[in-house]
């Protein structure tokens, strides 16, 4: 392995409407979110339009959702933490996103 190999952290696991699923130390929640095949992270309030990582840099806001009970957490700027709580939006009819 050379000096600039990038290494995957310790596995950890989180919790995401109660489903366990396994992440890595070192990701944010959105990418291990992705990962696991979540494309979908909030909707839009007016229309209700599906939105997701857009930016990936904490400017755009599509990606908030809930962390450990606290709301508008953009999930691009938030690292995943062992036991960590996730939750994933509604959609606008009440629908929880899969
Ligand atoms: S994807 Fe833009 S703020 Fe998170």
């Amino acid at each position: 392995m050379d000096d600039y190999a990038i290494s995957p952290g310790p596995a950890v696991t989180l919790w995401v409407d109660g489903r366990a699923i396994e992440a890595r130390l070192g990701q944010t929640v959105g990418t291990a979110l992705l990962a696991q095949g979540v494309r979908v992270l909030r909707h839009t309030r007016n229309q209700g339009k599906p939105r997701g990582l857009f930016c990936a840099v904490g400017i755009c806001y599509d990606c908030v959702l809930t962390v450990n009970g606290k709301p508008g957490m953009r999930a691009c700027m938030t690292y995943v933490e062992p036991g960590m709580n996730v939750s994933l939006p509604r959609k606008p009819d009440g629908d929880r996103v899969p």
